[in-house]
């Protein structure tokens, strides 16, 4: 048995220094479990320490189409041998399903887009029909199994989506499942994604929407067009050169904001520790809430001006379950 440590659980190298960085700071012992392959001896208990699940719903289009099925089998073994798991099996089901984080927003209340899920492509054209009662109002679509934008793409038209449906460029969803959801207008153009750590708020922040300001990500590990302004990038941070900032930290958001304590509470409620939410606030004064993120990445210009680290709040938070279940002194 090796001396008990945080374990992260994830698939993509690129992600891990910030947060092994963080984790030095606070001295809490860490390790990276990449699940890109690997072994579990089912007849073994698995190293003392807790374990962190970032398991990315966008995994598959690293080249890593089977790291969520993996992920899945890894954490019901760490969970019936009773280790401590932060993002657990059910924060997994919901990180890979966009029908899942509606239902439960839904269900607790929040303001949620219109969404109808379309199994397979050929009902999708049918489905737009349904879903727009035959007229050309604007939708998106969006794959269920998402992250950075996937498949988010505006209509304004049922021609135009028809044509689309039909071409080379179509992008078949990873499960098979499209979502088709009301276009919402935002207000100003930006929306906010509200931070989340061992149930506390830790900052908001401003993503710009503004038209072309990040129509294609330029990372090198995102290489996703994104053909929505606006969604955020699986490596936030990475701007297109001389783009306005696409990322600022929102103040007026606080602990505080009525939005932003249902959050903490729903957070509370389903066991999810570790989250970024995004929300629009729209023209017509809605604040809708459309996107769960378990497997948050910090962007670098918010931290440096935010008054708590994102993280470094990680690395305390896990710390101290590591304390409480091996009461290990922190290094
Ligand atoms: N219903 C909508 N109407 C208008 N714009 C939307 C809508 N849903 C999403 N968007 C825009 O598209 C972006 C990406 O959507 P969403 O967050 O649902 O996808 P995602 O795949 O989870 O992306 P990410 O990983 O970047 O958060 C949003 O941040 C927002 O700017
Ligand atoms: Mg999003």
């Amino acid at each position: 048995m090796s001396t008990p440590r945080v374990y992260v659980i994830h698939e993509n190298p690129e992600w891990f220094p910030p947060l092994a960085a963080a984790f030095a700071a606070e001295g809490v012992p860490v390790q990276e479990v990449l699940l890109t392959e690997g072994q579990i001896d089912l007849g073994a208990e698995p190293e003392p320490g807790v374990y962190w699940s970032r398991m990315s719903a966008s995994s598959h289009t690293r080249g890593h189409e089977h790291s969520k099925e993996y992920t899945r089998a890894v954490l019901g073994w760490l969970e019936r041998a009773g280790r401590t798991v932060v993002g657990g099996s059910h924060v997994l089901e919901l990180e890979v399903s966009k029908v899942a984080q509606h239902g439960l927003l839904q269900a607790a209340g929040f303001d949620v887009p219109r969404t109808s899920a379309v199994f397979g492509t050929a009902p999708l054209k049918e489905a737009a029909r349904t879903f727009t009662g035959g007229q050309d109002v604007p939708f998106i679509t969006k794959h269920n199994q998402g992250g950075k934008g996937l498949g988010v793409r505006r209509f304004d038209s049922l021609a135009e989506f028809d044509a689309y449906v039909d071409s080379p460029e179509f992008e078949a969803p990873v499960d098979g499942i499209t979502l088709l959801q009301e276009y919402l207008t935002a207000r100003e153009p930006f929306i906010t994604r509200a931070e989340f750590v061992g149930g506390e708020f830790v900052y908001a922040v401003r993503v710009d929407t503004s038209a072309g300001s990040f129509e294609l990500c330029p990372a090198d590990a995102c290489e996703v067009p994104q053909v929505i302004a606006g969604a955020v990038c699986d490596v936030p941070g990475v701007e297109a050169p001389g783009a306005p900032a696409a990322f600022s930290l929102r103040e007026e958001v606080t602990s505080e904001h009525p939005l932003v304590q249902r959050l903490r509470t729903f957070l509370a409620d389903q066991g999810i520790q570790i989250a970024g939410v995004e929300f629009m606030e729209t023209t017509d004064g809605r604040t809708v809430v459309y996107d769960i993120n378990t497997n948050t990445n910090y962007n670098p210009a918010v931290e440096a001006v935010a008054p708590v680290s994102g993280p470094r709040a990680i690395a305390r938070f896990t710390g101290a379950l590591l304390e409480r279940d091996h009461a290990v002194a922190a290094v």
